[in-house]
């Protein structure tokens, strides 16, 4: 049993959290289920109930209160088990913190003169407490102005960093239960806190960042909650009886790295025993508004994994180049034993040029991290506030040998539920798609990000936009993009506009004031749709439809009588290869072709958004809408040729992959496609708009062969080309690494970009063959469409009601294709050359020979 769409049910923050559960094993569909919920003593069930919903299921009682728990158990009767089945294993489901007046804690921070114009340096808090008897449980209740990391008697509280993560702060500001009961004991107490700078008033964004960009404070918010064994109570909150000190981070910055000096840390510092009264000065209470205090609809940023290093290499004196072998997105964390007041400095890059780490791109972002030893024995240490992305560092400042079990790089992203996997023949696309892997673990951290190493790393709406559909078969990341999505929501423009990125900080003039812009500002619809149908949750889309409706309204008001989008600025098919590296706007597509295309599907999506939350109305009127804007695209940008007045990849790919054109435009424009991509000797010659549609409108017109040639290429500018060129992620720009081993000259040059790699999506529907056909998965399409040689393909998908996966082999006796349906699915298998059948939950193997046998 699972709560909206958490990991696990502490700290919800709805009264009504929808319930989702999986079906015993071979269960068959489930044709009715009943719930009991225990709470405060009561138990009450909700008798049987025919139905066969089981995924985000309404709560079934009366809402819960704050901090209140609930068990929850589910039976079901299902077609193959009967029933009822045995009670499911008890969920247990605690409130958050409902309302403002729960909240009795202040932010706290030091109380000492700063510049705000400069480097702060960190402060930790900490407060003694005692309690006065056994523990039966503990709640912690934290969040912070800045970043935080707890401990509680001299152990760390949680094991997620960068908390609490980046939302719009004035309007959302995420705090996080941990159950803390185990780090607590009778007696004395030590509750403290490590504080970092993190995005609310350190220096981010490009072209020299801002700083104090939510405020000038940095403030730990805590209430800690005591339940005692004889039942009585105690809380510990974050208030002027606390004490302040700076600590042994001396400098802390999200792009800048870190400096910590050993000399200044007293690992007690958290424990009764731990304050020396001297150091430690009341602190300064500061104030917020506790109604905008949110329970995370997501999980937290982790460490995920640890990688060592495959390569070691002295490079002076006091130099080592470390080379991780995987460009990625984490910090160091060292294990060092020398002379007091060594300093070691890493530094991180994601690429060399001529054997030094090739800083260039990172702009501003200095991704350094020092470390001052104490001459106190072997230190293990790991920078708290920052993160890089990186595969290679250099150490400097260290005479001794560097040996790989020195160090290690953690990796960091949203922890999110692995959930779909895919392989085939080509050990090429294999890495491809491994990299495309990697690049969504890297850019997603918090939010979805455009890149993660160098001055930006900000919330670009179009990147999420192409990526969503990929994202959603990757990971379970919906709690997460909901919860972005809610925040573009506020960012949004009163007269509708979506920002470009989110959350909002100041920028060049080319982004602020904010303006409009196709394919970016599309994300306002077309990502909560693409979440709809991958998980199943109708309500995120009923929540978001506002937002896609002021956004649809805009661009109507916008383009006019016309029915054509086509003034203001727009980014127009970004990154096209074409356009030169200083100008990535500048493709060979009509920008204003890309932006109408992008309202006719935005009205069209929303017209799907408003028929699925039951507006008729509204479904009517947009879908007439999309109708005028498709007629009004063709007229404007179809000769009567055939040909499109951009004679390029893109426009024909957006055209098709749209479905903008009339039945009879169909397939020349499809012929006139491939023939374009031939003509380039299937070189990709799309970019952040053409790339994710192109295969897609390729196999739709019947060039399957060329949406692999495409797909296989390994010549400059392709996909396999990077992979050809040892690229471990996506890259920013198809040549960010140029044949020659130069890097692009370009001001925009990163190496973890997951845009391009949307191209993954169609590897998990065409080539792997699995496709959602109702929300949720609850239908599913196999339908593989095997080619360019491959000779095996296998898909994995974890949907919200269990396993599907799709294997295929060409055999000397046609298409072997093994199939399983999760139970409360049912599936169409279409496999190559053969009629539609259709399939029940189990698993399935079907050869393309015998059912032409059995169509005989
Ligand atoms: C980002 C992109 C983004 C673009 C928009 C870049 O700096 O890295 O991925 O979408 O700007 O212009």
């Amino acid at each position: 049993m699972s709560f909206e769409h958490l990991p696990d049910g502490l700290g919800i923050g709805v009264p009504t959290p929808r319930l989702t559960w999986m079906l015993p094993p071979d269960a068959g569909a489930q044709e009715a289920y009943e719930l009991e919920l225990a709470r405060d003593g009561r138990t009450d069930r909700t008798g049987r109930i025919a139905s066969s919903d089981q995924l985000l299921v309404a709560w079934p009682g009366a809402p819960l209160a704050s901090r209140e728990r609930v068990t929850v158990r589910v039976r079901v009767w299902a077609t193959e088990a009967g029933g009822p089945s045995d009670w499911s294993v008890p969920s247990v489901v605690e409130a958050g913190l409902f309302d403002a007046a729960d909240w009795h804690a202040l932010p706290v921070g030091a109380d000492r003169d700063e510049d705000p114009a400069a480097d702060r340096r960190p402060t930790r808090v900490r407060k003694d407490f005692e309690l006065h008897g056994p523990v039966a449980c503990a709640r912690l209740y934290i969040s912070a102005h800045g970043l935080y990391e707890a401990e509680i008697n001299g152990r760390r509280v949680g094991d997620e960093v960068l908390a609490p993560g980046w939302t719009v702060y004035p309007h959302r500001l995420r705090y996080r239960i941990h159950d803390v009961t185990d780090l607590l004991a009778e007696g004395a107490n030590t509750i403290g806190a490590w504080l970092g700078d993190g995005w609310y008033r350190g220096k981010y964004g490009f072209d020299g960042g801002t700083r104090n960009i939510y405020g000038t404070d940095q403030s730990l918010i805590a209430q800690l909650e005591v339940t005692y064994e004889d039942g009585t109570t105690a809380s510990v909150a974050t208030d002027r009886t606390w004490s302040a000190a700076p600590g042994p981070i001396l400098t802390s910055g999200l792009y800048e790295g870190e400096t910590f000096d050993a000399r200044l840390h007293d690992p007690g510092w958290a424990t009764p025993s731990g304050a020396d009264a001297e150091e430690w000065t009341p602190v300064r209470t500061g104030s917020r508004d506790f109604g905008t205090l949110v329970a995370p609809m997501g999980p937290p940023v982790r460490c995920t994994e640890e990688v060592v290093p495959v390569l070691v290499t002295r490079t002076g004196d006091d130099r080592h180049l470390l080379d991780f072998g995987q460009n990625l997105v984490g910090r160091l964390c060292v294990t060092l034993d020398g002379a007091a007041g060594t300093a070691v400095t890493f530094r991180h890059a994601e690429v060399l040029e001529e054997g030094e780490l090739a800083t260039r791109p990172l702009r501003e972002a200095y991704a350094t991290d020092t470390l001052v030893l104490s001459g106190q024995g072997p230190l293990t240490w790991e920078p708290r506030f920052t993160l890089h992305g990186f595969r290679y560092v250099e150490v400097s400042g260290w005479t001794d040998d560097v040996t790989a079990d020195m160090v290690t790089a953690r990796v960091y992203h949203t922890d999110m539920r692995r959930t779909g996997w895919f392989e085939c023949s080509d050990p090429l696309v294999n890495r491809l798609h491994e990299n495309v892997v990697w690049s969504m673990r890297g850019n997603f951290v918090d939010i979805p990000t455009d890149c993660p190493q160098r001055d930006e790393r900000l919330g670009w709406t179009g990147d999420i936009q192409v990526f969503a559909p990929t994202a959603s078969y990757l990971y379970d990341c919906v709690g997460m993009l909901d919860s972005w999505l809610t925040d573009v929501g506020l960012e949004q423009l009163p007269d509708g506009t979506i920002p470009w990125y989110v959350p909002v900080i100041p920028g060049e003039p080319m982004w602020t004031p904010i303006h409009p812009g196709a394919a970016w500002g599309d994300v306002a619809t077309l990502t909560p749709w693409t979440l709809y149908q991958r998980f199943g949750d109708l309500d995120l889309l009923r929540r978001h439809y506002p937002m896609a409706k002021k956004w649809v309204d805009l661009v109507e008001g916008l383009a006019g009588p016309t029915r054509l989008w086509n003034t203001g600025f727009q980014l127009g098919d970004w990154l096209d290869p074409a356009a030169p590296p200083d100008d990535p706007a500048a493709g060979r597509t009509d920008r204003y072709l890309v932006a109408t295309a992008y309202f006719a599907y935005s009205a069209r999506h929303l017209a799907l958004m408003a028929a699925a939350s039951g507006s008729g109305a509204d479904a009517e009127r947009y879908g007439e809408l999309a109708d005028e804007v498709a007629d009004a695209f063709r007229h404007r940008y179809v000769l009567a040729s055939g040909r499109m007045t951009s004679d390029s990849p893109t426009a024909y790919a957006v055209a098709l992959a749209f479905d903008l054109l009339t039945p009879s435009q169909r397939q020349p424009a499809g012929d006139r496609l491939a023939q374009l991509v031939s003509e380039d000797d299937a070189c990709i010659a799309t970019g952040f708009v053409g790339t994710p549609l192109i295969c897609d409108a390729l196999t739709d017109t019947g060039h399957l062969d060329v949406a692999y040639r495409l797909l296989l290429q390994t010549q400059c500018p392709s996909w396999l080309y990077t992979v050809t060129m040892g690229a471990t992620t996506i890259w920013e720009r198809w040549d960010s690494l140029r044949p020659d081993g130069t890097l692009n000259p370009g001001g925009m040059t990163s190496f973890n970009h997951y845009a391009l790699g949307a191209v993954a999506d169609w590897l998990h529907r065409v080539v792997g063959g699995v496709t959602a056909i109702e929300p949720g998965y609850r239908k599913i399409a196999f339908h593989p469409r095997p080619g360019g040689g491959m000779t095996w393909a296998r898909t994995r998908h974890e949907t919200p009601y269990g396993t599907v996966s799709l294997s295929w082999e060409q055999t000397v006796n046609g298409l072997t294709a093994s199939m399983v349906v999760p139970d409360g699915c049912e599936a169409i298998a279409q496999l190559p050359g053969c009629p539609p059948i259709t399939l029940t939950p189990g698993a399935h193997v079907l050869n393309t020979a015998e059912l032409a046998t059995k169509a005989v």
